[in-house]
């Protein structure tokens, strides 16, 4: 099925000059970029963002963090977009992360893992308005 998935490149990824590495892998695997965003989120969109995560240890921590420079918002298109974006960028702790994905080649932490995406379509359909309009989305 054809589906749109959201990823943020986060601070670590941009000082770390990943964005091309990211769009680059996400091409080459087949995907159409159909909206493309630099961004520095400030705290109240960030905790937005993360609302999931409000009661965990790592909350505040996460949200210090990825207001910490900016990041990029991509949204691609394609065929399975949701899970196959997800097994591109590994499991969300960067050390235990599959070489070969982008964690697993670029990650050493479990807070600065390069990437985030979204990890279903009730979670993209919450988080893409967070980062962008409607009418930034490229139909095409
Ligand atoms: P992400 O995929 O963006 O979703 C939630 C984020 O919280 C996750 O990536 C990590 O950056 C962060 N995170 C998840 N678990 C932990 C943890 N145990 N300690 C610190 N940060 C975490």
């Amino acid at each position: 099925m054809i589906e749109r998935t959201l990823l943020l490149v986060k601070p670590d990824g941009v000082r770390r000059g990943l964005i091309g590495e990211v769009i680059s892998r996400l091409e080459r695997k087949g995907f159409k970029i159909v909206a493309l965003k630099m961004v520095i989120m400030n705290k109240e969109t960030a905790e937005e963002f993360y609302s999931v995560h409000k009661d965990k240890p790592f909350y505040k921590d996460l949200v210090e963090f990825i207001t910490s420079g900016p990041i990029v918002g991509i949204i691609i298109e394609g065929d399975s977009a949701i899970s196959v974006a997800r097994m591109i960028i590994g499991t969300t702790d960067a050390r235990k992360a599959q070489p070969g994905t982008i964690r697993g080649d670029f990650g050493l932490s479990i807070q600065e893992n390069v990437v985030h995406a979204s990890d279903s379509l009730e979670s993209y359909n919450r988080e893409y308005k967070i980062i962008f309009r409607d009418d930034e989305i490229i139909n095409y």
